[in-house]
Order: C-alpha cells, then sequence, then structure tokens
C-alpha cells in the first residue's frame, strides 16, 4: 500500500523558528494526524535546510563553523516541533550524509544525460534569495523580496536544462488541474511559464558552504537545487537501486510550501522529476503569508513572533487552533495578540469550554453520572453526520479554516439547544426527557471532540475523557474534577 506522502520546506537555519515556520508545519502536522485517524498510513516530513552564503555567514558573524552552527539551529527546530507537538515520521538535514550522497549521484547523472551543461553566467543576483532576477524582476535596480540591491555576478557555472521542460510542464499542469494548488494561483505559474522558462544555474564556484560536484569540486550544487531533492532522497531514494521505502511512499501526496517560493516548487522542482524519470508530486499547495499587527515580520522591526511565547501564554491548542481559524489556508493574514485574545475568549473559553463543562457537569448532577449507550436516529444525529461529511471534504481540501467554521457552528447549534430546551426544568417536569437530551448531547460533543483531534490533539483527549469514551461512567474517570478547558484570560 502506498502511504500517503506529506512535506514541509525544508527551513533555513540563518534564523530561528517563527511563526511562519511554524504555519507550514502545523498545517502538514493536522493533515497527517486526519489521515491518521482515518486509518491511513502517512509519511509526514520536514526538516532543516542548511547549506549556502547566507548560512555560512550568518554562522562566521558569531564565530560558529557553520556545520556547529546548522546543528544548533536544528535542534531549535525540532525542539519546537516536538512543543507543538507535530507527530512528524522524518526529520531530513540537507548536511545528512546520505542526502548528500545521493545529491552528488544525481548531479552526475544529470550531467551524463545532458540535462545539465557547464555555461557562463552573468546575471543580477541576490545573495539573500539565494536567486538570480532578470532585469525586469527586479524593482527600481532592487531584489522584489529583500528590497536589496541586486549585484552583477560574471561566473562559470552549470545550468540546468530547465528550457527543455515548458512544453511538459505546461502538458502537466493541463492533465493535473489539482496539481497546481489552490487553484487562484495557478494562473501565476501558467503565466510564468507561458513567458519562457531559461536555463538555470546550478552551481556556485563562491560558495563553499555547500554540496561539492563530484567531478568538478570547485563548484558547489545551488542550494535550491541540493534541498529540493530532499523530498526524495528523504523517501529513501537511492540512484540506480530499487527502494522499497521509496516505492511506497514517492510520490508526494501533498507538498505545503509559502507562496514565496511557489514557482521553485511548482516549475523548477517538477522539471528536475522529469530530468530524473521520476513521478510527479500530486499537489504543490501554497499558502500565504502573516503579517503582525499589519506589518510585515523581521527582525529589524523587531515583531518576530515566537510560537513559544504564544504556547507560554495561551497554550499550545488555542495557536494551533488560531493560525487556521483566523485565515483561510491560502491566503494572507494578520496575527494580532487582540485577535487571539479575543477568539481565545469567545470561541474557546466560551463557546466550546462552555458547552463541555455544563453538559459534563449535568451529567453528573442528573444522571449520577451516567454515560450514553449509542443513541438512535434523530434528526440532530443526523445533522451531525451531515456536518462531519463536510468536515472531511474540507480538511482533505486543505480548507482548514472551513472545517473549524463548521465545527463551531455545531458548537454554536448545541448551545443554543441546551438554551432552549432548558435541562434543568426537564430536571423536574420529565427526567426521561431529560436523560435522552442529555445523552444525546454527550453523543454529539465525542464527536466533536473527534473532529477538533487534528486541530487540538490535546483538547481533544481531555474532551474524550471527561466524556468517558469507553467507560461506562463519568465518573469512573481519573481525574474526577473538570478544569475548565480554556480558562478565560482577563
Ligand atoms: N529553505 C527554503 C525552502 C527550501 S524547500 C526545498 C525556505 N526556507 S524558509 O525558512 O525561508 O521558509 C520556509 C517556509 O516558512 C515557507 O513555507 C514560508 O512560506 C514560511 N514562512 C516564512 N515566513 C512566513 C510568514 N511570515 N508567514 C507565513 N509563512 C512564512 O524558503
Amino acid at each position: 500500500m502506498k502511504k500517503y506522502y506529506i512535506t514541509t520546506p525544508l527551513y533555513y537555519v540563518n534564523s530561528k523558528p517563527h511563526i511562519g515556520h511554524a504555519y507550514t508545519t502545523i498545517a502538514a502536522d493536522v493533515l497527517a494526524r486526519y489521515l491518521r485517524s482515518r486509518e491511513k498510513e502517512v509519511f509526514f516530513q520536514t526538516g532543516t535546510d542548511e547549506h549556502g552564503s547566507n548560512i555560512e555567514k550568518t554562522a562566521r558573524l558569531h564565530g560558529i563553523e557553520p556545520q556547529k552552527w546548522a546543528d544548533d539551529v536544528a535542534r531549535d527546530f525540532r525542539n519546537l516541533w516536538k512543543t507543538l507537538h507535530i507527530d512528524y515520521d522524518n526529520f531530513i538535514r540537507t548536511t545528512d550524509a546520505a542526502h548528500v550522497k545521493q545529491v552528488q549521484l544525481i548531479f552526475e547523472k544529470l550531467i551524463k544525460d545532458d540535462e545539465v551543461y557547464k555555461g557562463k553566467y552573468e546575471g543580477l543576483y541576490c545573495s539573500s534569495c539565494e536567486n538570480f532576477f532578470d532585469e525586469s524582476e527586479l524593482v527600481e535596480g532592487k531584489c522584489p523580496v529583500h528590497k536589496k540591491n541586486a549585484e552583477k555576478v560574471r561566473e562559470e557555472t552549470y545550468f540546468f536544462r530547465l528550457s527543455k521542460y515548458e512544453k511538459p510542464l505546461l502538458e502537466y499542469y493541463k492533465n493535473n488541474p489539482g496539481f497546481l494548488s489552490p487553484a487562484y494561483r495557478a494562473n501565476e505559474i501558467l503565466r510564468f511559464v507561458e513567458g519562457g522558462l531559461k536555463d538555470i544555474s546550478v552551481s556556485r564556484t563562491r560558495v563553499a558552504w555547500g554540496i561539492q560536484i563530484s567531478s568538478d569540486p570547485a563548484h558547489t550544487i545551488y542550494v535550491w537545487f541540493d534541498a529540493l531533492l530532499n523530498y526524495i532522497t528523504g523517501a529513501g531514494f537511492e540512484l540506480g537501486n530499487k527502494n522499497e521505502k521509496f516505492d511506497k511512499t514517492w510520490p508526494a501526496d501533498v507538498q505545503l510550501v509559502g507562496k514565496e517560493i511557489y514557482r521553485f516548487h511548482a516549475v523548477i522542482w517538477p522539471a528536475m522529476l522529469m530530468a530524473l524519470g521520476l513521478p510527479l508530486p500530486k499537489k504543490v499547495y501554497a499558502h500565504g503569508w502573516w503579517t503582525v499587527d499589519g506589518e510585515k515580520m523581521s527582525k529589524s522591526r523587531g515583531n518576530i513572533v515566537n510560537p513559544e511565547d504564544v504556547v507560554r501564554e495561551y497554550g499550545l491548542d488555542p495557536l494551533r487552533y488560531f493560525i487556521f481559524r483566523e485565515v483561510p489556508f491560502g491566503q494572507d493574514g494578520d496575527f494580532s495578540n487582540n485577535s487571539l485574545k479575543q477568539r481565545y475568549n469567545s470561541e474557546l473559553a466560551n463557546d466550546l469550554g462552555n458547552l463541555f463543562s455544563r453538559t459534563v457537569n449535568m451529567i453528573n448532577k442528573y444522571l449520577d453520572s451516567e454515560m450514553p449507550e449509542k443513541p438512535g436516529p434523530s434528526p440532530l444525529l443526523e445533522e451531525m453526520n451531515a456536518v462531519q461529511k463536510g468536515i472531511d471534504a474540507d480538511i482533505e481540501n486543505l480548507q482548514f479554516g472551513s472545517a473549524l467554521d463548521k465545527i463551531w457552528k455545531a458548537v454554536s447549534v448545541l448551545n443554543k439547544k441546551v438554551d432552549t430546551e432548558k435541562p434543568w426544568v426537564m430536571a423536574k417536569t420529565d427526567p426521561e426527557k431529560l436523560k435522552s437530551f442529555l445523552h444525546e448531547m454527550v453523543w454529539c460533543l465525542r464527536l466533536i471532540s473527534s473532529w477538533l483531534y487534528p486541530f487540538m490533539p490535546d483538547t481533544s483527549a481531555k474532551m474524550h475523557m471527561h466524556l468517558a469514551i469507553g467507560k461506562p461512567r463519568a465518573a469512573d474517570v481519573e481525574p474526577k474534577k473538570i478544569e475548565p478547558l480554556f480558562p478565560r484570560k482577563q
């Protein structure tokens, strides 16, 4: 059985992990958890991108050898993923010996197959992007991303025959409409490829911190060419050898990336795979960017959001919830403490937290903690089953915000039901009706806790426990006291 393969980009180790990195990784984790809970076998890979002149420069600036620097920052990333409960299957580093070896072998093969050739390059280069630009792409002579002057660079370099793949790529996009996702981002790529592709430079003589070309050690391999290959090397690809793990994993099902690195993943990467005669990923999905209080996040502005701080203040699940509830996955959004606090108090503490604690308290008070058997069919349960179908479809389409909207609509239906049907009155007038009402409520909350699982695994587990799933009575649950799921914030 083929595994469902999900990737995140490999994060550069020249800065500490922040909310932008956490975003892509938590998204991958939500999808992976959802699929695993549906009994799918998943391979979820993330990791770090460790070569290139930027990283070398940063390390030396701190008086540290690049490898040691990369070791430290890779550890920071892994620690953060632990804090954020990221349940990945593989963490790959581009300095891993197995990756380095495969990249070198692949490069030699591409030279041999004339997919890569030696030539001379003259162009405008942004050292922060590690990318060459056309004159027309620059804004007033500056790199459009970093707003830095692009330097004129002339060097001997190896080129990858990207131009050869213009038509095959267009053909692939046409025949695989789900590949460029979300659909509203497809146009940008189509226009770019239709505009004509040029061969790209894929080696550097001026960058020492990189993977050497075995047959021409004066060159190191362009950091992007090296890093993109992680998606196959991490899945077990071995040039010339059959590898069972790779056969069970590749092609990737979903590759998640930020919008600024979409071209690399939607154009260069598939062309590299074509050159290697390998199948292409099924979907490359680009999400938007977070600003903070309306401003671009940057070191100089000092407004970089560290996910650890958010977790310390609000807890992990509120963070995992907020980033997907606040913005449709795909679009840009703004991170603000006000909005986070507002959603925390109203949607988590009030809507979900109250519904949960008042229901369990009523079960304890009125029904001596007796929990329900599966209730018979009812309009409410039918409604909930329909919601479930919608949520499944949303998550499979990476519409995480829309899935959360549906869950919160269901929470609000249940809260309204408690308000209008007044179980505390039923307790006096009709104990049988009260019992079936509360049992139905518990059943619905059990469903909600299962829907929340991919987004908020800890909250789901807490709910799961107090809703006494697998236990006959709530009183059999330890600890017996129900703490609020989300204590209100002042
Ligand atoms: N190393 C390359 C990727 C190589 S993949 C073969 C790289 N690394 S990165 O560390 O700069 O960024 C990686 C991811 O972080 C991207 O998906 C990017 O979109 C995400 N984010 C970085 N800042 C972000 C925001 N402010 N908002 C949302 N995501 C952003 O690019």
